[in-house]
């Protein structure tokens, strides 16, 4: 059934089947009755498990993206998943990149995107996070506005974070989007122990403290993200994301020139996999040696249960998807709830 849906989407420009996939699950969802129905056929995994002091229906995610603005959390819980990630979201709304913006690399099983943080801002997104749906963990991603510089980068991340405190489980502090200029040089142990000491004394993390995951890149090298690591420990940090988009291009299947065509952004899918896999691994041992281990989120390239299962031997605590779900659909929610099912 997907891959008849994929073959048409697939015609279309990118971003437009994106938006209007998710319109018409939204709107399909929505005819009376047929949230109930559909419940009574999908088959939706239980896998309970508790972590950072939150109690998730099983350990799939969508990662950071794909539901930027909070409006298809129904249709997530509905597809099965056990949390969402919302977001990229910025204190102001902003439009984003011209036009296109994201692109299929069919051979290659990826996609490159440099949408930068396309959103509708922090206050429109509350009162959709107000109404979200029971059974569903829901963090927030949270970034800087693209005309905010670096050094008043802070303000942004505060601002987001307190103001979407009462209504989200876990923060996400996004360093790591390479289509943000200077996002990732706030990727240092200065900013990141100003950053987290200025949340951790926020009155509403004061009286209800929310778990604070930091999302990373995996083109960093080892000796950058060793010297965070104190910072890190230092401010008990609930978790790490592991990984963003690469701006590497090596190994593609796709000529270079096409490559060349299409221009800068981030590239996700299958050929992410082994960067994010590894540096899950070098993260995780490295935890265990200095005797402060994070929950690790497992996400790049996790294209089938198989890969996911791998990550989670890898040391991950739960995994999130966002290419995979755009080249496999649905049924990969449930493939990998059971493959990694305790
Ligand atoms: C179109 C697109 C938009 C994305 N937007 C965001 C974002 O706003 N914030 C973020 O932290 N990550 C964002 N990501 C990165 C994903 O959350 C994820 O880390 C990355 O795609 C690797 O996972 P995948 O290989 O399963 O896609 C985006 C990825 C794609 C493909």
């Amino acid at each position: 059934m997907y891959s008849l849906l994929r073959q048409f989407m697939f015609r279309l420009d990118a971003e437009r089947a994106h938006h209007l996939t998710l319109n018409m699950a939204s709107l399909w969802l929505r005819i009376p009755g047929m949230a109930w129905l559909w419940a009574q056929f999908w088959p939706k995994v239980l896998d309970p498990w508790e972590g950072l002091g939150l109690h998730w229906s099983n350990r799939v995610g969508l990662a950071a993206g794909f539901d930027k603005d909070a409006r298809y959390l129904h249709v997530w819980r509905a597809m099965g998943f056990g949390s969402v990630e919302v977001g990229t979201l910025t204190p102001r709304p902003q439009p984003g990149n011209p036009k296109p913006r994201l692109f299929r690399l069919l051979q290659d099983q990826a996609l490159i995107n440099r949408l930068g943080f396309n959103n509708g801002g922090v206050a429109a997104a509350i009162p959709r996070l107000k109404h979200r749906p029971s059974g569903l963990v829901v963090g927030a991603n949270i970034g800087k506005n693209k005309d905010t510089s670096n050094t008043e980068a802070l303000g942004d991340y505060l601002k987001c974070f307190e103001e979407l405190h009462p209504w989200v489980d876990y923060f996400t502090i996004n360093l790591s989007s390479p289509n943000t200029p200077g996002l990732r040089e706030l990727q240092e142990a200065n900013f990141i122990d100003s950053l987290l000491q200025h949340l951790h004394d926020l009155p509403c993390q004061q009286t209800k403290p929310r778990p604070i995951c930091i999302k990373l890149a995996p083109d960093m090298e080892p000796a950058q993200w060793q010297s965070l690591w104190k910072v890190l420990s230092k401010h008990r940090v609930s978790g790490l994301v592991l990984t963003n988009t690469t701006v590497d291009r090596t190994g593609l299947k796709t000529s270079p020139e096409e490559l060349e065509r299409l221009g800068n952004g981030g590239l996700s899918g299958a050929p992410l996999a082994p960067k994010s896999a590894a540096v899950l691994e070098a993260m995780r041992q490295y935890g265990e040696q200095e005797g402060f281990l994070p929950a690790l989120v497992a996400v790049g390239g996790i294209m089938s249960g198989e890969d996911a299962m791998q990550r989670m031997h890898g040391g991950a605590s739960w995994v999130q998807v966002y290419t995979g779900l755009v080249y496999r659909g649905p049924a990969l929610v449930g493939e990998i709830a059971s493959a990694i099912r305790t």
